[in-house]
């Protein structure tokens, strides 16, 4: 393959992040195994770690979605580095907007070591593929509009979504996909277990 070409394809297949090409293509995103659970709660442990909590309310988070029906095995996914280590990790499982079904994002968890590094984003691109080509409206998350929106969030209110909270209003997105439909608009209502966290 010439310079030329070999530029192209590179350019094509990573991503790119604020101009740069990001080392995201160094890692690959694919789904968790059993295998990769323990890893995957260590991985979310340590992204979320605050030195006043022994165990991060996600690492519990993540415990209780796994045993709950909410739990979409297809839509939990792993990036593994080069030597085929677990250094991310994200899952989106059952929530509703009224009575019909969305998806909540998260949680979303980058090992501390591989952070900005684009491993997030290819975490959070890959998601966002897989649940869209699965048929599902929308993703909706909590987090900075600084950072999701470059993943195409904007406000859940936008669409008429509203948060289990009030106060969660400015922090609370949507990501709508293929199958959204305009007219689902109403109370988000995550899986069971974020109540309970
Ligand atoms: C948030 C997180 C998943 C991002 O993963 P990452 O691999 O570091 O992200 P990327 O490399 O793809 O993107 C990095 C960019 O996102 C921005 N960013 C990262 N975390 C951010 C946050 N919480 N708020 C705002 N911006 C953020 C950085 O500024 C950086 O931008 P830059 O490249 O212009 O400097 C990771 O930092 C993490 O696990 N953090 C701790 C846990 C957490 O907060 N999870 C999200 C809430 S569920």
């Amino acid at each position: 393959m010439s310079r030329r070409s070999l530029a192209r394809a590179s350019a094509l297949f990573r991503l790119p992040v604020r101009g740069r090409v990001a080392d995201s293509a160094d890692v690959l995103i694919r789904r968790e195994t059993p295998a990769d659970a323990a890893t995957v709660r260590e991985v979310t442990s340590r992204a979320f770690a605050r030195p006043d909590r022994p165990v991060p309310v996600e690492t519990v988070l993540l415990d209780e979605l796994r045993g709950d029906p909410a739990w979409l095995p297809a839509l939990s996914l792993v990036a593994v580095d080069a030597g085929g280590v677990v250094v991310g990790h994200v899952v989106a499982t059952r929530a509703h907007v009224g009575p019909a079904p969305a998806l909540g994002l998260g949680p979303l968890s980058v090992h501390p070591d591989h952070q900005r590094r684009g491993v997030g984003s290819a975490l959070m691109h890959a998601a966002l593929g897989a649940a869209d080509a699965l048929d599902e409206p929308l993703v909706v998350l909590l987090g900075d509009p600084a950072y999701y929106g470059r993943f195409g969030f904007v406000p859940a209110a936008e669409h008429g979504i509203e948060p289990p909270v009030a106060d969660w209003r400015p922090y609370f997105q949507v990501r709508t996909l293929s199958a959204y439909d305009p007219g689902v608009r109403g109370a988000f209502a995550y899986a069971e277990p974020f109540a309970r966290v």
